[in-house]
């Protein structure tokens, strides 16, 4: 795991106790924290919780109390500036934001502020009157326009009893886009990658369907591989458990005939298209109005072919002629590169990714899996077994190289 240091800022609002959730976020995400609370902060939240969860002295004034203390803090923000790839805020107050704004520097936090010159994420939450506020408005488009993220405050039930926007975003939502802004890369800048992801859902009547144990794990891995490597992403997605990742256009579809509309929809403005989907091969012939009601004998159910949606776009690609990339999935149980050879051609991919879905441990609902990529100039190439999330990098790399050959060719 990559090792980054962030300083986490805490200001002194009622939200003040999620930093504490925000700091374990950033930890699972391989971030380790140096906590600097203002005086405010420390009227909510004692520091003690966060030296215990970091295991490091949290700073909390910018003059020591001894004449050590005071010689060796008076230059201690310049040093931990230097020291740490991002200053996160949480809860950045209005009052901070001004501060930030305005360039005061009368706390540790805000002095660093100053001192401090690579990525600035701020999470506000106050009020929702404000929030709306022209001078806070203000303040944050200023902030913004000096290359920093804000993040919106969210909508909902606020302390104050009042209810609208200025909720602190959930902490595994400021983490993952801290995560974003220190892992992004460019190479798939320019791009537009659509994936599709999860099963699909066929109705049997209105309350009954046909599915598949897809978890669509794979498929958000991909969607946000891409973009934190600088792609636009459309994410056509069945029904799953799993939030959008930040900085992904997502398209919620229940039937293969409504993935096959938001593909081929998109399809025009697509670059790069990854058919991860588990689509269900089959729906049912004709759908009754009401609740199918059960009785002592068997049940016949008919059943239509769905529409082939990897294999309309891949002649679509064909086509337009336009150097777009198609890579499917072959999800198999036996003779794995075998039946990826031949859906690769059936369906005029660029490239398939073989899984074993009967494999121990591996596939569907598993965090890891185990691919072999099989392209069409007939290459194979073995990934070995990684978490979801690193083989969509290595999946991507081998989709850049083919899609600039196409381009080339284009
Ligand atoms: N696929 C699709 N539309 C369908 C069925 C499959 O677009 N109606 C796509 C999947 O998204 C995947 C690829 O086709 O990228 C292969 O899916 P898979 O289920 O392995 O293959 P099938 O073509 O359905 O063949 P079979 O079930 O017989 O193995």
């Amino acid at each position: 795991m990559s090792s980054w240091r962030a300083v986490v800022g805490v200001g002194g609002g009622i939200a003040a106790y999620k930093a504490a959730e925000l700091v374990r976020e950033l930890a699972r995400r391989g971030i380790q924290s140096q906590v600097v609370m203002t005086a405010a902060a420390q009227e909510f939240v004692r520091p003690l919780t966060f030296a215990a969860l970091t295991g490091r002295k949290v700073i909390t004034s910018l003059f020591g109390s001894s004449p050590e203390e005071v010689l060796a803090s008076s230059v201690e923000h310049i040093g931990v500036a230097r020291e740490h790839d991002m200053l996160v805020v949480a809860p950045a107050t209005a009052d901070l934001l001004a501060k930030f704004a305005h360039g005061l520097a009368d706390d540790f936090l805000s002095t660093l502020y100053l001192a401090f010159d690579r990525k600035v994420l701020l999470a506000p939450s106050m009020n929702t009157v404000m929030w709306r506020n022209a001078a806070t408005q203000s303040n944050v488009a200023a902030l913004r326009a000096r290359g920093h993220v804000v993040m919106e405050p969210e909508e909902g039930e606020l302390a104050c009893g009042e209810s609208g926007s200025g909720r602190l975003p959930e902490p595994a939502r400021i983490a993952e886009e801290a995560h974003y802004q220190l892992a992004r890369r460019h190479d798939l800048d320019g791009e537009t990658v659509l994936v599709t992801a999860g099963p699909t859902r066929e109705p049997i009547d209105p309350v009954r369907f046909l599915s598949n144990r897809s978890s669509g794990k794979m498929g958000y891995a991909l969607a946000e591989a891409a973009a934190w490597r600088g792609a636009r992403v459309i994410l056509v997605s069945g029904p799953v458990e799993l939030a959008a990742p930040l900085h992904v256009e997502c398209v919620r579809v229940e039937t293969a005939r409504e993935m096959r509309d938001a593909v081929l929809a998109h399809l025009p403005e697509s670059t790069i298209v990854i058919k991860s989907a588990a689509v269900a091969d089959y729906h049912v012939a004709n759908v009754p109005a009401q609740k199918i009601k059960k009785t002592a004998t068997r049940l016949p159910l008919e059943l239509d072919p769905t529409p082939d949606i990897l294999a309309e776009a891949g002649a679509e690609i064909e086509r337009a002629g336009r150097g777009q990339l198609l890579i499917g999935f072959a999800a198999e149980t036996e003779n794995v590169v075998g039946e990826a050879k031949r859906k690769l051609k059936a369906k005029r991919c660029h490239m398939v990714v073989a899984n074993n879905v009967a494999a121990e441990g591996l596939g569907f609902e598993s965090d890891d899996n185990e691919v072999t990529l099989v392209t069409q100039a007939g290459e194979v190439i073995d990934l070995a077994r990684a978490k979801k999330r690193e083989l969509a990098d290595r999946i991507l790399d081998e989709a850049l190289r083919l899609r600039l050959e196409l381009y080339s060719r284009s």
